[in-house]
């Protein structure tokens, strides 16, 4: 079964080559691929990806580890991202954090027992003018306060 998945995404990431090149600026296409249908890039997609690229693995890993929304391990079934850039920060994030944490019992960087949820901070959305900016899976969310947040969680919950 092990040996099936693992030739399944071989055969996977050779696609991904033929679509997007083996060039080193295929790299972040392919691994956001693999992210959005896998929910993470493990250990041999990795080294399958630095193999048909023709890099070194740690380049790979290097990148994975540079962006938020890409993950060596899979991550809760929602993953809850807080923009920890300067204009969300003084726009009030950290009463956010408070009762984000509060509502669901554990602290940014760490998934709920059941897997549901996963609190991540991210960088700079875009979205500064309109701050606090929340993204839950793809969706944005700005100008949150501490009760819409509980609310919004409370929806994914
Ligand atoms: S600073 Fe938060 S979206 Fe730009």
């Amino acid at each position: 079964m092990l040996i099936y998945e693992r030739n399944s995404l071989v055969d996977e990431i050779v696609d991904l080559t033929v679509e997007y090149g083996k060039e080193r600026s295929a790299l972040l296409p392919i691994l956001q691929t693999l992210q959005l249908r896998h929910k993470c890039i493990s250990d041999f997609a990795q080294q399958e990806v630095a193999r048909q690229l023709s890099i070194h693995p740690v380049e790979v890993y290097s990148v994975i580890s540079f962006y938020t929304f890409l993950h060596p391990e899979s991550q809760g079934r929602n993953i809850v991202r807080l923009c920890q850039t300067i204009s969300c920060d003084l726009a009030g994030k950290c009463y956010l954090v408070k009762a984000i944490e509060r509502e669901l019992g554990i602290k940014f960087g760490q998934t709920t027992k059941d897997k549901r949820i996963k609190l991540e901070f991210t960088n700079c959305l875009g979205m500064c003018d309109q701050g606090p900016a929340m993204v839950i899976n793809e969706r944005v969310f700005t100008k949150v306060t501490p009760e819409r947040a509980v609310a919004i969680l409370n929806e994914v919950k």
